[in-house]
């Protein structure tokens, strides 16, 4: 009697439940404030926004973005209200200097309010202004001696590895890592210097999961982080332990150096102001988030970078021969591989930029959204609080502007001398505007000392046929490479 009354309810309940997602789906469809648009895209994308996001869990947003594009063209319905753009011509309107729509709500729910979650323009405005004189180039030249002593630690890790598996993905994140450390904390989290990783690093990998979930389902993640289990409150706290350690970093190099210290990184400037310009400096807890904010942009963009620029040498051994003669042909050893004596070879600049273009490290949209009267993208007048994006996997893939676009070939900037207007309009690998990356270039520089550093020393190639299968892509905002590892094999080269 009692099973038949549960076997009811249970009835019941789903069918509710069936009614409720066909009920959800049909009013997704006819509510939409984008229906009369009428924009090509997929069904199950025009009556759920989960669609996307199972595409997303399952680190394939990027690559299914893409080939909607392929299919529907360039401008495609990828949610019941959201749109993604493929033109190039659209990234002025959407991410430009000019442009009216802003971050998306969800940056708000990546970590601690730094510049990189500002959403509103004119706070922004304001730490832009106190916080990007400290990345200008002439100050980073400044900082060159302590990337390259970090790279004199990495050669050493390679020259005791030479001829067996080196797995370098890891190592190139590990040097990333402690580049970010030595200039934007003042102490590098000495990486490579053991075979284990550092504990940050536990954090780093989780941490983008923990704010991903905390955005899906908030309720869940209170209940599941308050389970006192060892395993579950490590998982959880990544966020916190990063924040820690960035606030702590700072606090024992006050402790060190004082406020007006001779040290040439990114963290006595930041912490210094700058009086000439009437820049007054931030609040220790300010300086605490921005350089913990900065870390994580830094580490997983320039490392991942690095790796996909070492497999392609791999991949293609004539590249590496003809950037060795290059970079032994340069005047580079006897100015002991400055960034200064090599940051204008072409060759290498070409394997870098090659590397960008096909691998960004940001593959998937960055999104945004329109302002509440909304805005004209192209030909299209898009109502306000429209989510909206582009990605650079496709922009940097549009086959009219780069032929063979899914072939890594260095050659297209070189024959057109670093890259025609057309190409270079193109690329969103360090976003656009006022909101384009602050550290690209602190990460062209470690890229270039680095590349140039391996290649000039070590020939390179692949430890077996399972790195291809490592290094196709995923992604979770950030491109990963699929294995997790690189796993290739360096000798001393004649
Ligand atoms: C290959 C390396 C890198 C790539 C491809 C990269 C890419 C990007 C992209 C695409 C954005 C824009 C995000 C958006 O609009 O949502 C961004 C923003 C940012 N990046 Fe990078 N990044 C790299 C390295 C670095 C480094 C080394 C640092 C710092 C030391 C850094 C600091 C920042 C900051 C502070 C922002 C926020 C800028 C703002 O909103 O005003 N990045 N980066």
């Amino acid at each position: 009697m009692i099973f038949n009354k549960i076997e009811e309810y249970l009835v019941y309940g789903i069918a509710a439940a069936l009614l409720y997602i066909t009920w959800k789906g049909i009013s997704n469809f006819l509510f939409s404030p984008i229906r009369h648009l009428h924009l090509p895209g997929p069904i199950p994308a025009k009556l759920t926004s989960k669609w996307l996001l199972m595409h997303d869990l399952a680190g394939h947003r990027t690559e299914k973005v893409h080939s909607l594009h392929k299919q529907f063209g360039p401008v495609v319905q990828v949610a019941p209200n959201e749109i993604s753009f493929a033109d190039v011509a659209c990234i002025k309107d959407i991410y430009g200097s000019s442009t009216t729509c802003i971050k998306a709500p969800i940056y708000s729910k990546i970590g601690k309010l730094g510049l990189f979650q500002m959403r509103d323009p004119e706070q922004h405005r304001a730490r832009h202004r106190r916080v990007s004189p400290v990345f200008a180039q002439n100050i980073l030249l400044q900082l060159e001696p302590l990337i390259q002593e970090q790279v004199g630690i990495l050669m050493d890790v390679v020259e005791r590895k030479a001829g067996k598996a080196f797995d370098a993905l890891h190592w190139m994140r590990m040097t990333a890592l402690d580049v970010a450390g030595e200039i934007l904390l003042g102490k590098s989290f000495d990486s490579l210097k053991g075979e284990n990783p550092p504990p940050y690093t536990h954090y780093l990998d989780n941490v983008h999961l923990v704010f991903a979930l905390w955005d899906l389902a908030p309720w869940l993640c209170f209940i599941l982080s308050r389970i006192p289990l060892h395993k579950f409150q490590e998982f959880w706290k990544a966020g916190d332990y990063l924040y820690e350690y960035g606030d702590n970093a700072l606090r024992s190099y006050i402790a060190l150096y004082g406020r007006k210290s001779s040290r040439y990184d990114l963290l006595t400037k930041l912490i210094a102001g700058n009086a000439a310009q009437s820049i007054s400096p931030l609040t220790d807890e300010e300086i605490s988030i921005e350089i913990s904010n900065e870390v994580l942009a830094a580490t997983d963009t320039t490392g991942n970078t690095m790796a996909y620029a070492l497999y392609q040498l791999c991949c293609n051994p004539k590249w590496q021969q003809r950037l060795r003669n290059e970079l032994r042909g340069s005047d580079g050893r006897e100015k002991s591989w400055s960034f200064q004596s090599v940051q204008h070879l072409p060759v290498l600049h070409a394997v870098i930029m090659e590397t960008l273009r096909v691998y960004p490290a940001v593959p998937c949209g960055l999104p945004r959204i329109t302002p509440p009267q909304g805005t004209k993208v192209g030909n299209l007048f898009i109502p306000g609080n429209t989510p909206l994006s582009m990605q650079a996997f496709t922009t940097q893939r549009d086959p009219s502007i780069f032929p063979n676009a899914d072939t890594w070939d260095p050659e297209r900037w070189i024959s057109t001398l670093g890259g025609t207007v057309e190409m270079k309009n193109a690329l969103l690998v360090w976003g656009r505007g006022t909101r384009i990356c602050l550290g690209q270039n602190m990460a062209m520089m470690e890229m270039k000392i680095v590349i140039t550093r391996l290649i000039e020393r070590f020939t390179i190639i692949v430890a077996s046929q399972r790195t291809h299968d490592d290094m196709l892509i995923t992604d979770h905002f950030a491109l990963i490479p699929k294995g997790g590892r690189c796993e290739v094999v360096f000798e001393l080269a004649k």
